[in-house]
């Protein structure tokens, strides 16, 4: 079992990424910490990790808030013991964020408390817990966006991905002799609900399909299999990476029809 005796706490653990990558590290012997702000999403998760014989807690946590990153750790403590793993993965897609001109102040605003200050919030609440467990790994979830500039805009969704890719190679530099790693995942465009909501139309879809070489979006499943390497021992190696699995969209300037 590759996550034999850890603990991993994982946001945004209702759906998508989260809720794979959590069935995937109970099945390699971690016990979870299941967070989301959707309470329902996070229980049926917990529940389904039960179904398959692993052990997992749900805890409602708004990663925009220091006080609820704080409870979040605080129970991974006091229910397992200790906390080795921090995913922070979850993250938002605003329906109204466009281009600088377009998009309404509170939209950035909004886009920025989730995904840049939660990821902040997490590590400055979880290091501390890392620490006590001798050390770790962190993985933070950036984007593909974060590489690339995309013409079909979503101005604060690209920034504050951006800021999450900087911040995790300075906490890797930072925390390097602690033991602790930390790794920014950028995936590619996933068939999951965050990104069809957002390519609501068939031409909205094929218009990113475009670019991609493989010819299909990615499933949140292949992305939970590089989550599990960089949680691993055996990444023992891999610090301040940009790990990014996305169909080969970022290497390809041109690609086949
Ligand atoms: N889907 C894609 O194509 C894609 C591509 C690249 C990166 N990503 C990133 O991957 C991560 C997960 O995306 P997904 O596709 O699984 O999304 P998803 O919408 O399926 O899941 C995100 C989860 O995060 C939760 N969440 C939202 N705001 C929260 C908050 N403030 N506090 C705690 N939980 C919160 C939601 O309730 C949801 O359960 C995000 O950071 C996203 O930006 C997604």
């Amino acid at each position: 079992m590759r996550l034999q005796d850890k603990v991993a706490l994982i946001t945004g653990a209702g759906s998508g990424i989260g809720r794979e990558t959590t069935l995937l590290f109970a099945a390699e012997s971690a016990k979870i910490v299941v967070v989301d702000v959707n309470d329902d999403a996070g229980r049926e998760t917990v529940q389904m990790v039960e179904e398959q014989g692993g052990q997992a807690a749900y805890v409602h946590a708004d990663i925009s808030k220091a006080a609820d990153c704080e409870t979040m750790v605080r129970v991974a403590e006091e229910t397992y013991g200790k906390l080795n793993v921090l995913f922070n993965n979850a993250g938002i897609s605003h329906a109204n964020d466009d281009d600088a001109v377009a998009t309404d102040e509170d939209v950035w605003d909004l886009t920025m408390a989730i995904n840049l200050k939660g990821v902040f919030l997490g590590c400055k609440y979880g290091i501390p817990a890392l620490r006590r467990a001798g050390g770790g790994s962190i993985i933070n979830t950036a984007s593909f966006v974060a590489l690339l500039g995309a013409a079909t805009p979503q101005i604060a969704y690209t920034a504050s991905k951006g800021g999450v890719l900087s911040m995790t190679r300075e906490l890797a530099a930072i925390h390097a002799r602690e033991n602790i790693r930390v790794n920014a995942l950028c995936p590619g465009p996933l068939h999951t609900e965050l990104l069809m909501k957002y390519l609501n139309t068939e031409e909205k879809k094929q218009r990113r399909l475009v670019h991609i070489p493989m010819g299909r979006f990615g499933q949140a499943k292949e992305i939970a299999q590089a989550v599990l390497f960089l949680a691993s021992d055996e990444s023992s190696f891999v610090t301040g990476s940009t790990f990014t699995v996305d169909g080969g969209i970022t290497a390809a300037y041109v690609t086949p029809e």
